[in-house]
């Protein structure tokens, strides 16, 4: 474990217990819970607020990890009940909309891996937001002729991409639900109405956004009348998101994505009295979103096959891709933490960012080179990793079948997020990433919930040297991702590890060093989380703060590398199978993350 010191955070005392419990246990939470500051990097748009103490879970055939205990207990009520895996991601999204709601909610969209135990079919659904048809290349160009700014840009009505959360839930339940979708949405009605206790984080977020309260709706949810954060342990009721929730058990997602609701939103997006902020979502936008079923990349590391999100994620290729390149390296034998280890992983996180950079984006308006696959091509890359010195700032390859010459998109590195792991006693397993964008989203609010700032996702430039910015908004694309839901297999096909991270773009390299912790470190999944956060997004080399990882500070400048030291507020889920010594499967083991405070449970 690294040198920060943890909060005491008793995941006994919420197991099977219910809200009064959980309630108590956020309440004694307060007392130790960290203020943290927003005027952090843009790179961290979700603040670190402490660290919250996690255990190993063991348990033998259903489980379920999230981003808060609610939202566990919620998942893990339906597998009790025989659901599957996808019913318990959607009763877990559902309270998570409600707990968490500055990181995903049915206001934004998710990319969830779905693997099927009877068939052993593995399929990858994107349910990303997508840009309203009325959207152009220029959409975030200020009056200056300059790239807004991020928060210009963020907190309006143009950021609001066309929700995808509703239509991936209600795609999943129809090809791999047991329950009735309707019963799925008990938990979080319930909890909406009944009040849930304000989580720490929940309350330091709240307190330390600049913009949450310029939104009458926020403001009056968010705020007691003194316009201060409910206090933590405070129940907290939202009457409008139960109503929401009800019309959608009631009537499926046509409920969200056409009629009142869909009204609610169109209206909200051009709420602003400045015409600048106004949005363009319509109600055509809604009524015609659509989730893709897209086939999952697979490739191999260590002789184990892995799968990720495929575009418009950037998150797959990048692992995939910082796999391959040091693969011929000795890192089990290097460790964690150690100097060696951190060097090429940090250099091939510069190349990978390089070409994500240059070729990621929505794949049905842009031709992403199937070559950034090519295991070729990707090892190739690794041979300019020199252990002596940092490249510092990689340019992007030439993957095989590149077609036309583009900009890099130099976005900076935003975003915040939520992820869920689940198995359940059927042999399906579930990794679905799941966001809202910025923290708090576009900090609008409407019928309970939060709508997106997605589509700042998109590169803020549409081109460079009149060469185009491959991930360039366009009407109806989608914003590409860094979102990397993640499966790992074993040798019989079935799911050894199911991981994910939130994150914004570090996401790649919060999963790389969990991936890297079970497969070459050996390390449990808890372990593995708790491994301090680091890599390279082809800037500085970045180091977690407070951690092990600060003292190769040093080290790592005398190879070169220029490191930036700050919190990096990664939020895994790692579920792993357990074997006996003869290679037999006999369970699951599962982690959280220190860093925000989920849990597992499971049995
Ligand atoms: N907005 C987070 C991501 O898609 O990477």
């Amino acid at each position: 474990m690294n040198k920060k010191s943890f909060l005491l955070f008793d995941r006994s005392t919420q197991f099977n217990k219910g809200l009064r419990v959980i309630a108590v246990g956020m309440a004694l939470l307060c007392i130790a819970a960290v203020s943290a500051q927003l005027a952090t990097p843009p790179s961290q748009p979700e603040p670190s607020t402490g660290l919250y103490k996690k255990s190993l879970v063991s348990f033998k055939s259903h489980g379920v990890a999230a981003a808060n205990p609610l939202a566990v207990e919620a998942g893990f009520a339906m597998l009790k009940r025989g659901g599957s895996a996808v019913d318990a991601a959607i009763a877990t999204q559902l309270v998570l909309g409600l707990v968490e709601p500055q990181s995903s909610g049915i206001g934004g969209g998710a990319f969830a891996l779905v693997h099927e135990g009877k068939t052993k079919k593995l399929r990858a659904y994107d349910g990303r937001e997508t840009a309203p048809g009325a959207a152009t290349p220029s959409r975030f160009i200020g009056s200056d002729g300059l790239p807004m700014k991020f928060h210009d840009a963020a907190v309006s009505g143009r950021s609001v991409g066309t929700p995808g959360t509703v239509a991936l839930l209600a795609a999943m339940h129809k090809k791999h639900g047991k329950l009735p979708w309707n019963a799925l949405f008990a938990p979080a009605i319930a909890l909406a109405e009944q009040g849930f206790p304000v989580s720490p984080r929940l309350h330091d977020v709240v307190k330390l956004d600049r913009f949450l309260k310029d939104d009458p709706a926020a403001r009056a949810y968010f705020f007691n009348e003194k316009g201060e954060a409910w206090p933590v342990g405070y129940a907290l009721k939202n009457p409008a998101y139960a109503k929401t929730l009800r019309a959608i058990a009631a009537n499926g997602p046509k409920a969200f994505y056409e009629g009142e609701l869909a009204d609610a939103m169109v209206n909200a997006v051009r709420d602003y009295a400045d015409v600048a902020k106004r949005g363009d979502l319509t109600q055509t936008d809604l009524a015609n979103y659509q989730v893709i079923e897209r086939d999952p990349i697979c490739f191999s590391y260590r002789l184990k096959k892995l799968c990720s999100m495929p575009a418009p994620s950037s998150g797959g290729v990048a692992i995939a891709q910082m796999l391959a390149a040091v693969e011929r390296f000795p890192l089990s034998q290097w460790g964690a933490n150690s100097i060696d280890s951190v060097h090429v992983l940090a250099e091939a996180g510069r190349l990978a960012y390089a070409d994500r950079a240059q070729y990621l984006a929505d794949p049905d308006f842009i031709d992403v080179p199937k070559g950034l696959l090519d295991p070729g091509y990707m090892k190739s890359r690794g041979t300019l990793i020199d252990m002596a010195k940092s490249m510092k700032r990689a340019e992007p390859g030439t993957p095989p079948g590149v077609k036309v010459a583009r900009a890099p998109d130099a976005n900076a590195f935003l975003t915040g997020t939520s992820h869920i792991s689940i198995v359940d006693k059927f042999g399906n397993a579930v990794s679905m990433t799941t966001t809202i964008e910025d923290i708090f989203g576009a900090r609008k609010m409407v019928r309970g919930f939060l709508l997106n700032n997605e589509l700042t996702d998109f590169s803020m430039r549409f081109e460079e040297n009149g060469k185009p910015v491959a991930n360039r908004v366009q009407a109806g694309k989608r914003p590409r991702s860094t979102m990397a839901p993640t499966i790992v297999y074993d040798a019989k096909g079935n799911p050894e590890i199911v991981t994910g991270s939130p994150g914004g773009s570090a996401i790649a390299n919060y999963v790389l060093k969990t991936l890297v912790g079970m497969i070459d470190w050996k390390l449990d999944p808890q372990a593995a989380i708790d491994l301090p956060n680091f890599g390279s997004r082809n800037g500085p080399t970045e180091l977690e703060k407070g951690t092990a990882l600060e003292a190769l500070k040093a080290p790592l400048e005398a190879r070169g590398h220029t490191v930036s030291v700050a919190d990096f507020t990664s939020g895994l889920q790692a579920l792993q199978r357990s074997f006996d010594a003869k290679g037999k499967a006999v369970g699951w083991r599962g982690g959280a993350d220190p860093r925000r405070e989920g849990i597992v449970i499971g049995e």
